[in-house]
């Protein structure tokens, strides 16, 4: 019998782990008071005060925009010509480049995820994402109906290269073509971020695999302006300029995270390609979805980003006041790194950004932690191979002594694990003896 929905969208009631553990957390506040809680859970920036971040830099140029601006369309579904400059000026002229790019505005970074993962793949065309990852990239395949493959993030304490070959180049054969995810700089929720040399690799192999059928490169930099090389990391987009025809990269960027305006919904699809045509075909496919989807952007937001980017005195103030919580987040990270250290806590690579993961590569162990460290009132996110930090959350006298406290509730976790199996050995060794009788 036929149901409301169609058979496409079986299968999607949500269950968004951030939001869930976020929801945890505030819950633990409410009963047992903010002082004793940890919350590792939110993905947004709260001070050692507690409170959350807002930028001055951000808010006074918000507020003199002029009511009119924040009531009426954007001039254009691609964002209003300002803005697309303004996002070039951010991602390229800030470092001298000159790159001749596509920008259409969306909502957010997501929006640049899922029309980028839309008008890339058919329904049923397999999308390439890094096995630990941004939750909602799930539910972005999901929504449009992409299977995902995965490439393992890391070998060691490096990206995992070969991996990342392999799926790609297993895909490629398949279906002729490749939407592949890399989340650099400050990877969700990792902390990675890939050295020059890895991603000279990755360039050089994406040239190479394109030979075979149109490499979309969907490059997540929602984090970029939070890594501890600043501007710099955006030179690292000339590279782009010099890829093959057959590749298109498409930069996803979120004014979410690059002003923790994470409510005003503004983000960008940037394009580059040295195939011309297909480029602007992408970029009208992505205006129709624009329109179809979501209509027009918030317009008091991108007037406000546009204020910012392109007029230096308010883009210095900015950068002024941003540094020092780069400088804060790096703080945090290091007393939690040191001391997990210390206490034997065992971490994935971490570098810079809003977020660290603990390793736990036993799923048992791992969820058994998640659920345990909420009795201590200790709240992380449950991903891929560990649980998320949010160190953009935790104010510094909450990270001093959490690792230990963490590595604690481990140890009584990975010993009774480690008793029932002894247990279960000694049963099965009584079933051999018994089968032996
Ligand atoms: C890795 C990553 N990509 C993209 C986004 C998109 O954020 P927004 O849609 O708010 O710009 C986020 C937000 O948390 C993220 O963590």
């Amino acid at each position: 019998m036929k149901e409301f929905i169609s058979e496409q969208s079986h299968g999607k009631e949500i269950v968004d782990v951030v939001f869930e553990a976020a929801q945890g957390a505030v819950a633990a506040i409410k009963k047992h008071g903010e002082e004793n809680v940890v919350n590792g859970a939110f993905g947004t920036y709260f001070k050692e005060d507690k409170a959350f971040l807002t930028f001055d830099s951000v808010y006074r140029v918000f507020d003199k925009v002029p009511d009119f601006q924040k009531a009426k369309y954007a001039s254009s579904i691609a964002g209003p010509p300002e803005y697309q400059l303004a996002v070039k000026h951010w991602l390229f002229d800030s470092v001298g480049l000159e790159i001749d790019a596509d920008v259409i505005a969306t909502p957010g970074g997501t929006g640049a995820l899922s029309s980028t993962t839309k008008n890339a793949l058919a329904p049923g065309e397999t999308v390439i994402h890094p096995d630990i990852g941004w939750g909602p990239y799930k539910t972005i395949a999901k929504e449009n109906n992409t299977p995902v493959e995965y490439y393992k993030l890391f070998e060691g304490d490096h990206f995992n290269l070969e991996s990342f070959k392999e799926t790609c180049t297993n895909v490629m054969k398949a279906q002729g073509k490749v939407l592949a995810f890399i989340n650099d700089p400050c990877q969700n929720p990792t902390g990675y971020t890939m050295s020059e040399a890895e991603w000279d690799d990755v360039l050089e192999f994406i040239n190479k695999l394109s030979e075979q059928g149109p490499f979309i490169l969907l490059h997540d930099v929602a984090y970029i302006d939070f890594n501890l090389k600043g501007d710099e990391y955006k030179k690292l987009f000339k590279k782009f300029t010099a890829m093959n025809e057959n590749v298109l990269t498409v930069i996803a960027f979120s004014v979410s995270k690059t002003l923790t305006a994470y409510g005003m919904r503004v983000g960008a699809q940037v394009l580059i390609s040295n195939n011309e045509k297909g480029r602007k075909k992408f970029k009208h496919a992505c205006g129709n979805t624009a329109r179809g989807v979501w209509s027009t952007v918030n317009n008091g937001g991108m007037v406000a980003f546009s204020d910012i980017a392109l007029n230096p005195e308010n883009k210095q103030a900015y950068l002024n006041e941003k540094d020092e919580y780069v400088a804060l987040l790096a703080k945090r990270a290091k007393i939690m790194i040191k001391e997990a250290e210390e206490v034997g806590l065992p971490l994935y690579p971490f570098h810079e950004g809003f977020f660290l993961t603990i390793r736990i590569d036993d799923h048992v162990v791992k969820n058994e932690l998640h659920l345990k460290l909420k009795e201590h009132n200790i709240f992380f996110v449950n991903v891929y191979g560990g649980l998320r930090v949010a160190i953009c959350s935790i104010p510094i006298t909450k990270i001093k002594g959490l690792a230990k406290r963490v590595k604690e509730v481990l140890d009584t976790i990975v010993e009774t694990e480690n008793e029932t199996i002894t247990d279960k050995s000694a049963e099965s060794s009584n079933e051999n003896d018994n089968a032996n009788a």
